[in-house]
């Protein structure tokens, strides 16, 4: 039988316990994931993050090629990385990201979308416009993976085409959820791939290998104001078209 479309979800929220989320049943792993921006420092035992990662490499791939690279960093690895990442946020320019994430040249709906979700961020940690120091120290948090202690570091070789960029974000979203089940969450973080040069050196990535994104991945912090940031999603009509005759 087919189930009423849902408005909202508590079910799976972010702040259920690893308990509660025991039989999280998909529909609700998908509606309560949410980019969680604010991570308490407990560990994640790497069987866990293996054993997530195993998971997700079971997301499909054009042919099975399964085009997906990840280097984790925890412990003293992620705490020196990430030190290293925001002194050179505090002592040079931001570098390029190495791809082009967004389109050239910004347009409606798509800058409306944008602009709502930053200023949503911004407004709920009270950051104004004219606060530039606010802005600066929350995008800064971003080289800190929000307190996470977990870094996952996602790569595809340079010579892949646009297909394996499409399986890798399978990939990456299949991370996200899987994660969920243990009562993890994540921030998926493409201004990672802004220190490329910096992740490829340290974490010893090849020259052959591309920066797609990072991910921070821990544990939530339920006192973290910036976790009650929810952001919208269009109704479905705006994105999909039921085609009820045949054209031309
Ligand atoms: C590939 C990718 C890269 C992202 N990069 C960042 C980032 O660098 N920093 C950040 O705070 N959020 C980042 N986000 C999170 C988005 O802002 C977020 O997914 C979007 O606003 C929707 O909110 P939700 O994830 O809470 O549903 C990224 C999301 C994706 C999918």
């Amino acid at each position: 039988m087919q189930r009423e479309a849902k408005s909202e979800t508590s079910a799976g929220s972010w702040k259920t316990t690893p308990e509660q989320r025991h039989n999280l049943t998909v529909e609700d792993a998908i509606r309560g994931r949410q980019s969680i921006r604010g991570f308490l420092k407990t560990p994640v035992p790497r069987p866990l993050i293996a054993r997530i990662l195993e998971t997700a490499g079971r997301a499909p791939s054009g042919t099975n090629i399964q085009p997906w690279k990840v280097y984790v960093a925890d412990g003293a690895i992620r705490d020196q990385i990430t030190a290293e990442m925001c002194h050179a946020y505090d002592t040079a320019p931001e570098p390029e990201r190495p791809y082009n994430y967004y389109p050239q040249k910004w347009r409606e709906p798509y800058i409306g979308r944008r602009r709502a979700c930053g200023w949503g961020l911004y407004g709920t940690l009270g950051i104004t416009r004219e606060d530039k120091e606010g802005m600066r120290l929350q995008r800064r948090g971003n080289y800190d993976l929000f307190g996470a202690p977990v870094g996952l570091f996602f790569t595809i070789d340079k010579d892949m085409e646009i297909g394996s960029w499409l399986d890798s974000g399978m990939f990456i979203q299949s991370v996200m959820i899987a994660a969920r089940q243990f009562g993890l969450e994540t921030c998926p973080q493409a201004a990672l791939a802004n220190y490329h040069e910096l992740l490829r050196k340290r974490l010893g990535m090849p020259d052959v290998e591309q920066v797609v994104c990072g991910m921070a991945l821990g544990y939530p912090d339920p006192d973290a104001k910036v976790n009650t940031f929810r952001t919208d999603r269009e109704p479905v009509e705006a994105f999909t078209t039921f085609v009820d005759e045949i054209k031309g």
